[in-house]
């Protein structure tokens, strides 16, 4: 058997069925009228701020990444938790403001923005984090011919990454954000244009768990934030520190230590150079706030015996779950948490895989776990798939389309 990741705090059994919202998997399934579905659930979201809030230094404030799971009722739900937005394409600015958020809240990060995707920034006033010169040179052009002063803050490529992130974004070269060490003279020309003068940003990896990692990070954002202030001679407005707090998806992963990062972070706050004593602070989270609050509920259509080997056949897949079937940037394929929700908590009785309705051998949900048996009909869940499940997975692949989202 194969282990199987660890299964979120805040899941129970309400009369042996999986439950999420104070109500079991089922009536939600019905209600949907339809499987697979993503549940999201609001109370675990806001726990996971509260305790980020409880935790952090109130001085730095707090944004949500959008591609994380830009589910409208979900963005909806962090308008009233969080400080700010990050989005990564004007697909996801067309989505942050129908569901009504704050645009001044909005920062836009990403390589490869389009002039058109620029414009719709500047004109919504959206900070655009700049991930290069010639892109500053874009973005302070089609200010000038909208007669708006672009809000604009720099992505810095940082000399370091985040040691342990499972998506390494900084270090030596890379696509994102301009070198440390040209970023001094593009403040200058920044300042110049007459943009309005944002900050910097400074994204080092994601998706680690190693608290004093982070918060090393943090500590070498916060220097190398200082020191090219200096050079550049300009006061900074804003410092965003990156994120990259993960959660547990698989065997042996242990939850992050949020009391040791608040306190290290706190620590660094109170012993500020001189240079960023006015400076406002914030982190970005996506998979940290939403992750473990999501569940992925599919039905088993068939249950077939190979060579052996059980294999509960879903109505799901990786078109809608890429990540859990390990496709998604991960080397060697491990398991998420999972389970049969419909007999939730009951004893292992079988090695079984979990697969998906695709013509694949990639599609895999849980390879060789221990599981209740299972038959037709049960419904399976996978966990931690309130972050890069639905939006991150080929819906289309294969003509199946997507599954129902619900926030409850
Ligand atoms: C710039 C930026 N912000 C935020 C995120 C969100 O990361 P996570 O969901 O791990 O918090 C990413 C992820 O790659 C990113 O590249």
């Amino acid at each position: 058997m194969k282990p199987l990741g660890p299964i979120p705090v805040g899941y129970e059994a309400i009369g042996g069925t999986l439950a999420i919202g104070g109500r079991p998997v089922t009536h939600w399934v019905e209600e949907a009228a339809s499987t697979p579905l993503f549940l999201y659930s609001s109370d675990l979201i806001r726990g996971r701020v509260a305790a980020l809030r409880s935790s952090l230094p109130g001085r730095v404030a707090l944004h949500y990444a959008v591609k994380a799971n830009p589910f409208p009722p979900l963005l909806a739900l962090m308008a009233g938790l969080v400080d700010g937005f990050d989005i990564a394409s004007g697909g996801e600015l067309e989505i942050v403001r129908d569901a009504g958020l704050p645009l001044h809240h909005v920062s836009f990060a990403g390589p490869g923005k389009r002039d058109a995707e620029l414009e719709t920034a500047i004109l919504s006033g959206v900070t655009l984090n700049l991930e290069s010169e010639g892109e500053a040179v874009r973005a302070i052009a089609i200010g000038d011919r909208l007669g708006i002063a672009p809000r604009l803050a720099i992505r810095v490529n940082p000399e370091f990454d985040l040691k342990g992130s499972g998506m390494k974004m900084g270090g030596g070269a890379k696509p994102f954000g301009v070198d440390a060490e040209r970023v001094p003279a593009l403040v200058r020309e920044v300042v110049a244009s007459g943009a309005e003068w944002r900050g910097f940003h400074i994204f080092a990896g994601s998706q680690a768990l190693d608290a004093e990692a982070i918060a090393e990070t943090q500590g070498q954002a916060l220097a190398l934030a200082a020191r090219l202030a200096e050079d550049s001679g300009t006061p900074l407005p804003h410092c965003n520190l990156g994120g990259g707090l993960g959660i547990p998806y698989f065997p042996g992963d242990t939850p992050l230590d949020l009391s040791l990062l608040g306190e290290r972070l706190a620590a660094r706050l109170e012993t500020l150079p001189e240079v960023l004593r006015d400076t406002q602070f914030c982190i970005e989270l996506g998979r940290y706030l939403v992750g473990e609050a999501g569940v992925y509920i599919a039905r088993i259509v068939d249950r077939k015996i190979s060579h052996g080997e059980v294999f509960l056949i879903t109505d799901g897949g990786l078109h809608h779950q890429l990540a859990a079937s390990g496709n998604f940037g991960t080397v060697v394929r491990r398991n998420y948490p999972s389970a049969i929700a419909t007999r939730f908590g009951a004893e292992v009785e079988e090695e079984a895989s979990i697969v998906g309705c695709l013509c694949t051998p990639l599609d895999k949900l849980a390879d060789k776990g221990g599981f209740p048996r299972a038959e037709v009909d049960d419904l399976i869940a996978v966990f931690c798939a309130g972050a890069y499940g639905a939006s991150a997975s080929p819906a289309s692949f294969l003509g199946q389309g997507p599954a129902k989202e619900m926030l409850v």
